[in-house]
């Protein structure tokens, strides 16, 4: 019988030698007349594991890893093809603690299928939420999404349902679905993972999207940085517009839905839905006033749901299940679950999906099992590059939207950096404005000239120039960013400066520069 071994096709794993892995298995199978097929899955999202690869045996799949080219004989002689045991073997892949505490909804498939097999994605339940929405009217559709409690996972947590609703009832002879797949954000990559790892998953998300709104096109922005992802994408569009998921009548519906994939040119500002729409129309990505809301009028004018990734990933469970099964899930506002993503100075990296929550120190000190270095936590950030710096004193803080903000903080799309206690939070602070200068669209005044104004303070204070007057100063251009700027990129880089200097400010207080000697 043919065995099933998996080697992931995940950026991640390509980057730590998965395709070395999968071309010395095949040569090594070859020769040793192995009777084996090797499945290019997506990432369990155990990064430190990378690349894992896995084999189907009747007890379930059995995980070796970190595997390298030159392990592979090693673990065909060992019998590998059986599940059998090699310094490498990990056991049930399932039973890795990583990955068995975990509630995956979002990311159920993700790593365990084909991700380009549409039947594969049909056999793991695949495609029954798009079939269930097929058989309600769109309001209906978008109440469930509304009653799932399901927010926005991009970066600002608005209701998705109220979003579609929004659209739903806009008058337009057109409708679009634009999946933002930008995904800037520092520490982030759910959304390369979903899209390379079940690239289906966000098809029938748009597919649910555009019949619950009354859009028959849509389009997936992804940034040029995620080849991998954009060949999955394009691939997956391509199998299931043979299959009848996506065209003029949707799994036979009589209903149209279908969409393209377009690619970014690389500006993190374009992660910001008006520069992206901006993009898409062939523009400059240069953010746009609000109002016009997009849901109103947004690409080519016409009303327009743009929503992440993962929002849009998170739509067929939801139809599936139904919207109380998501809504039990999470604390608070903040309902189903969220895939953390734990990366930087830390031991176990990767992406671990759960239920809203879990206490930050949790996340940092159980599941991350703390820095990479072995030394002690410093600071965390939370929510990409405009997200505030957390110290230990707020690892008690669950992960919720609410509890974040009032810690004057935010989820963002659930990135975490891990720094351990060799970190300088002034250079962080620095950084911070200096992302904001090289990325700003130009636009408005205190994100063009304040973030660059902050960059010079910073500069000051590290060199020890009347280091009060200068602390005062960029605090006082925070709030004029914070409160001034047209966009977030403006309006919250504040949010890593001001936490590195309240939580920190002993990084704030360099020594005076003393005069050289005459
Ligand atoms: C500077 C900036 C960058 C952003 N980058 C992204 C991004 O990469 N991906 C994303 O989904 N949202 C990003 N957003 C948020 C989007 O503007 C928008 O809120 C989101 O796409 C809406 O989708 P959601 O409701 O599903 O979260 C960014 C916002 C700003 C201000
Ligand atoms: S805050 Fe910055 S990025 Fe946003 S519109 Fe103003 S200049 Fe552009």
């Amino acid at each position: 019988m043919t065995v099933r071994i998996y080697v992931p096709r995940d950026a991640a794993a390509l980057a730590l030698g998965a395709d070395r892995v999968a071309k010395a298995l095949s040569r090594e199978a070859e020769t040793r007349k192995l009777d084996i097929t090797i499945v290019r899955n997506g990432s369990r999202g155990m990064h430190w594991l990378e690349p894992l690869v896995e084999v189907e045996t009747a007890q379930g799949r059995i995980a070796y890893g970190p595997v390298k080219p030159s392990d592979v004989a090693s673990l065909l002689d060992a019998g590998l093809i059986e599940g059998k045991a090699h310094p490498l073997c990990l056991g049930g892949t399932e039973e890795i603690p990583f990955l068995k505490n975990q509630t995956r909804l979002t990311f159920a498939r993700c790593g365990v299928i084909d991700p380009v097999s549409l039947e594969d994605y049909k056999s793991h339940g695949g495609l029954k939420g798009l079939e269930n929405a097929i058989a309600m009217a769109p309001a209906d559709v978008v109440k469930q999404v509304t009653d799932s409690g399901l927010r926005g996972r991009g970066g600002a947590g608005f209701p998705t349902g109220i979003k579609w609703k929004t659209v739903l009832d806009a008058p337009g002879d057109r409708k679009y679905i634009v999946c933002n797949a930008d995904e800037g954000d520092s520490g982030t990559f759910a959304d390369r993972m979903i899209m390379e790892g079940d690239p289906f998953v966000l098809i029938e998300g748009m597919a649910i999207a555009g019949l619950a709104t009354g859009a028959a096109k849509g389009f997936v922005y992804i940034r040029s940085e995620y080849p991998q992802a954009i060949d999955a994408m394009n691939e997956a569009v391509t199998v299931a517009r043979a299959a009848g998921v996506l065209g003029t009548s949707v799994l036979g519906s009589g209903k149209a839905f279908d969409m393209e994939i377009r690619v970014g040119a690389g500006a993190y500002v374009c992660g910001e839905e008006t520069a992206l729409l901006n993009s898409l129309e062939g523009k400059r990505g240069i953010v746009r006033a609000k109002p016009p809301l997009p849901a109103l009028q947004g690409f080519m004018g016409r009303p327009t749901v743009v929503n992440n990734v993962i929002s849009l990933a998170s739509v067929p469970i939801i139809m599936d299940k139904g919207a109380d099964f998501y809504r039990d899930f999470g604390m608070g506002r903040s309902r189903g679950t969220i895939p953390l993503q734990i990366a930087g100075n830390v031991k176990h990296g990767g992406l671990y999906e759960t239920a809203f929550g879990l206490t930050l120190g949790e996340i940092i000190d159980v599941i991350g099992g703390g820095t990479a270095t072995g030394r002690p936590v410093r600071a965390v950030q939370v929510g990409g590059p405009l997200g505030a710096y957390f110290p230990r004193a707020l690892f008690d803080t669950p992960f919720d939207y609410e509890a974040f903000a009032a810690k004057d903080g935010l989820i963002g799309h659930a990135g975490i950096t891990v720094f351990d206690d060799t970190v300088d939070m002034l250079k962080q602070a620095r950084f911070a404005m200096e992302f904001c200068a090289v990325e700003s669209c130009g636009k408005c005044t205190p994100c063009r000239i304040g973030s660059t104004r902050g960059v010079e303070t910073a500069d000051r204070i590290a060199q020890g120039i009347e280091p009060e007057k200068n602390r005062e100063l960029l605090a006082d251009l925070c709030n004029t960013m914070k409160f001034g700027s047209l966009c977030a990129l403006g309006g919250f880089t504040p949010y890593p400066v001001l936490s590195a200097m309240n939580h920190f400010p002993e990084d704030f207080s360099p020594a005076p520069m003393v005069e050289a000697a005459e």
